[in-house]
């Protein structure tokens, strides 16, 4: 149902920020999105409202189907029970962390943050006027101890990936009960972004949300279905309490979420299953790519469980600064680990999103290169 023919070169024509950063000569795999086209009834749904010319001002959050059709994607896909009153919609999910530190965590206070983890969650911990106390994970798991200790120090938060991006870890039950645990013994407010959770291989995700009821989720469509452009996500309160102050907050502070983004959100999770499993097939399939190149290269890799990111260590090449060291020798661009968090130094992040031929020919010119 997926054309898997699509290239990049269709990529290319989309005139978006993948494939646009560099000259024709270099495979960019930096930039989280996928080299696929748009299932087809998201694509049509948004024609729709191309067609009607749906450019007015959005519907209020509660007169759209969005909350209804999150909330049942979040209870059958997920298992997160969550009443349709509880979820409010967003410009982009950068927006929902930015106002969810500022408003509804302690004023002041310093924010948790394991590394290494997306690069923008900094930016929006220093938006919201607030300290980042980065938490290196150890092997992939959650420093519960180190977590513990900012906390009893002073931080009010804790801002959680799960899946991780750029890991794809899925963190496990006894971790993330123990998190759940430690926030309620502190009252700390844990926010979980959980933006990757639709692209994961196997069973076993546990959306954060189910073991706090004071946690604060993120989600969207845009991810999994491949509409970053569409600028929309969705928030969504463990607590009755946050969700009314929410509520109160002035427009300018959080935005809202356009037509299209609602038409396209309610169609992905009303009508996208079919075109995600495949995605998922295919993501599966480049994933094995990634993971056969690099057997033989002993670099510390783990598969990712979820999305499309690898995170190779390559600290033991001694590169300095790897990505820009592959850019310059293989004509590859990927994401420096060092924006992740001081513990992603060394590391680089790969998006295998792409057409396999397109990864196989950045595969063998990294391996000939650390070779
Ligand atoms: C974990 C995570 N959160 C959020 C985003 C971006 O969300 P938005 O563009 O809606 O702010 C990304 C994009 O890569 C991401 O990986």
């Amino acid at each position: 149902m997926i054309d898997l023919d699509w290239d990049v070169e269709r990529s290319r024509a989309r005139r978006n920020k993948r494939w646009s950063q560099y000259g024709r000569d270099v495979l960019d795999l930096t930039v989280a999105e996928m080299d696929l086209p748009v299932a087809a009834p998201i694509l049509a749904a948004v024609q729709d409202d191309v067609r009607r010319q749906a450019f007015g001002y959005p519907l209020a959050d509660e007169l759209s189907e969005v909350p209804q059709a999150a909330a049942e994607w979040l209870a059958e896909e997920h298992g997160l029970a969550t009443d349709p009153d509880r979820v409010r919609l967003l410009p982009e999910l950068m927006r929902g962390i930015v106002m969810s530190i500022t408003h509804l965590t302690r004023a002041g206070s310093p924010v948790v943050v394991p590394t290494p983890v997306y690069g923008r969650f900094f930016d929006a911990i220093g938006v919201a006027g607030r300290r980042a106390v980065q938490v290196p994970m150890t092997a992939g798991e959650l420093d519960l101890d180190g977590i513990e200790r900012a906390i009893r120090a002073g931080a009010g938060s804790v801002l959680l990936c799960h899946p991780g991006n750029p890991t794809g870890r899925v963190l496990d039950a006894g971790p993330l009960r123990a998190l759940a645990a430690l926030a309620a013994r502190h009252g700390a407010k844990v926010i979980s972004d959980e933006i990757h959770a639709p692209l994961r291989y196997g069973p076993g995700f546990i959306p954060y949300g189910t073991l706090d009821h004071h946690a604060i989720t993120l989600i969207s469509a845009t991810k999994a279905w491949n509409f970053p452009g569409l600028r929309c996500g969705l928030i969504v309160f463990g607590d009755p309490g946050d969700a009314r102050l929410w509520s109160g907050l002035p427009r300018a502070a959080v935005g809202g979420m356009s037509p299209l983004g609602m038409t396209a959100t309610v169609a992905a999770f009303r009508e996208g299953r079919p075109w995600l499993r495949e995605a998922v097939r295919f993501l599966d399939g480049n994933r094995k790519l990634v993971t056969s190149a690099l057997t033989d290269l002993d670099i510390g890799y783990a598969e990712p469980q979820a999305g499309y990111l690898a995170w190779l260590d390559l600290r033991r090449f001694g590169l300095g600064d790897p990505a820009a060291h592959l850019l310059r020798h293989t004509g590859v661009a990927t994401t420096s680990g060092a924006d992740h968090g001081a513990a992603g130094e060394g590391f680089v992040r790969l998006n295998f999103a792409t057409p396999p031929d397109v990864l196989t020919d950045a595969l063998d010119r990294i391996v000939a290169c650390l070779r």
